[in-house]
């Protein structure tokens, strides 16, 4: 039996409604989630951060408390990834009590070990990103990575030594060069490393917000917020099943975000004896005229609408085929409706409504059997693993080229063989190659798709008849060409992607 896998999103600050660049990472990890759990124990968490000032702040410009606030728009974050067909294992909070507890014990533990001691902190605070900032690293006396106006602070508060770590962090850069990815990411990491580390403030004072340190003050934001991943898993609390999914298999991350999981997080988690996760995964940006798409430049889109207008899956489609996971790229709706029309329409859908109208026109609809080998099928076997291999190396865009390819060989199959000719002709053995060839490689294409379009591709299985489950292990589905069972009949249903002009109208 495989490793367990464990895959986790940020958890997402709840000052405003979600956008599209929320539903992003949380569609990554499902689809990384979806192909591992056919075949071994997986673990997919997400969640919501909820304490800090900018969490504070929105309740307080609502009119309300912040725990009401919380509790208000967690289920908006709920109902967006229910939209985009994300099945999470877990959706963590930061102000449930099986964590707040944990918190507090982490702090316990630091101070036990003597990795926190007692200071003064003064200098800039950006209260949008929850980051301390030295005054060397603002650009034109504003935050640098939000631009927003940042605030002096000075408070008595409690600090980890993060400085002790840096020795064993480069280190461990240095002889682990892929666990932060991708390669331009893990290059400006090593910039910061060598440049030096300050200890980090970790308590705050001046607002209330947070988890409760005994003796006054709460804990800073941050802090809190990357326990999560350890607390949802049992950490302290259920050996056997921290054991299991620690360390976490992959941790995907915005690129603006990577600092604090690759320099912060390691060093916490070796205060606490524990091993750094296996891979940091920092991904690109969706960006609006070349600005990163965020609720607070108001440019964001509304990732509610966009399920409604183009489909989730098509959405989900889009954003995994659009560019690779470590770049930004441009937030476009001619470009969604392009590529959904194009590739989704035309070379998926309309295949399979033609292959199914073909099947009920000559064969009843019912897939015949076929005698010999086949050539689609001595192509087309190595696919599964090429396929998966490139989900788990997040090369997501690369995996669908290579699926499309499948696509494309059905497409021209169609084409080249014309079955209206063979049937004119009365070639039937070829005229049932062909149409057994064209829906098993629909099997093998809606089993590959089934984690990037999961439920479009459950109907497309629908559609194809098949008995057994689109989910099974790919190492016997997709065994060998030739898995789906002559007789099956098939049931043509409505186009699975609608040309979008039809659905403005519906
Ligand atoms: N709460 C922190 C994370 C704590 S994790 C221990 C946080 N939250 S956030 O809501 O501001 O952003 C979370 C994540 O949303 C980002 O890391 C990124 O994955 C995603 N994105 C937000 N805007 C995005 C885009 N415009 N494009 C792509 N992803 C974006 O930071």
């Amino acid at each position: 039996m495989d490793r367990a896998y464990y895959v986790t999103t940020p958890i997402y600050y709840i000052s405003g409604n979600p956008h599209i660049g929320h539903a992003y990472t949380t569609i990554v990890a499902d689809v990384l989630a979806r192909t591992s759990r056919t075949f071994r124990p997986t673990f997919f968490l997400t969640g919501t951060d909820e304490h800090g000032q900018k969490v504070a702040n929105a309740a307080a410009a609502a009119g309300k408390s912040p725990q009401e606030w919380c509790d208000e728009l967690v289920p908006r974050w709920k109902a967006l990834f229910a939209a985009y067909h994300i099945e999470y294992d877990d959706f963590i909070r930061t102000t449930e009590t099986r964590h707040v507890e944990k918190v507090q014990r982490v702090f316990e533990h630091l101070r036990e070990s003597g990795d926190v001691y007692r200071g003064k902190y003064e200098g800039w605070y950006c209260v949008d990103d929850e980051t301390f900032w030295l005054e060397s690293k603002l650009v034109d006396g504003r935050c640098p990575t939000c631009g927003r106006a940042v605030q002096w602070i000075s408070e008595e508060d409690w600090f980890f030594r993060l400085s002790a770590y840096r020795d064993r962090l480069l280190e461990y850069f240095e002889h682990n060069r892929d666990w932060v990815q991708p390669r331009s990411v893990y290059n400006e990491m090593m910039v910061f490393l060598r440049e030096g580390l300050d200890d980090l403030s970790i308590s705050r004072t001046s607002f209330d917000w947070g988890v409760p340190i005994p003796g006054g003050g709460v804990i800073y934001v941050w802090l809190d917020a990357l326990l999560n991943y350890i607390t949802a898993i049992g950490w302290s609390e259920d050996e056997a099943r921290f054991r299991t999914y620690w360390p976490a298999s992959v941790q995907l991350v915005g690129k603006e975000i990577a600092r604090f999981h690759t320099i912060i997080w390691p060093a916490i988690l070796w205060a606490l004896s524990e091993t750094a996760p296996e891979v940091v995964f920092a991904h690109g940006w969706i960006t609006v005229d070349g600005q990163k798409m965020s609720k607070s430049l108001d440019n964001a889109v509304d990732p509610f609408s966009l399920a409604d207008r183009f489909g989730a899956d098509a959405m989900r489609y889009f954003l995994l085929r659009e560019a690779p996971l470590g770049s930004d790229f441009s937030y476009s709706e001619e470009k969604i409706a392009q590529r959904r029309n194009s590739e989704l329409a035309n070379d998926l859908g309309n295949l399979l409504q033609r292959t199914l109208a073909m099947l009920q026109r000559y064969r009843d609809g019912i897939v015949p059997g076929r005698k010999g080998s086949s050539a689609l099928g001595g192509r087309f076997e190595p696919l599964p693993a090429i396929v998966r291999a490139r989900i788990f190396a997040l090369r997501f865009r690369e995996a669908l080229e290579g699926i499309w390819e499948l696509v494309t060989a059905l497409n021209r199959a169609i084409d080249e063989r014309k079955p209206w000719e063979l049937h004119k002709q009365n070639r039937a053995d070829e005229l049932d190659a062909v149409l057994y060839d064209l829906c098993e490689g629909l099997r093998w294409l809606a089993i590959l798709l089934h984690p990037f379009m999961p439920e479009r591709m459950s109907e497309m299985w629908r559609q194809l008849g098949t008995p057994e489950r689109i989910d099974e292990d790919w190492s016997s589905s997709l065994r060998a060409w030739g898995g789906l069972a002559p007789l099956t009949q098939t049931a043509p249903a409505a186009p699975l992607f609608p040309k979008l002009d039809t659905i403005a109208q519906t």
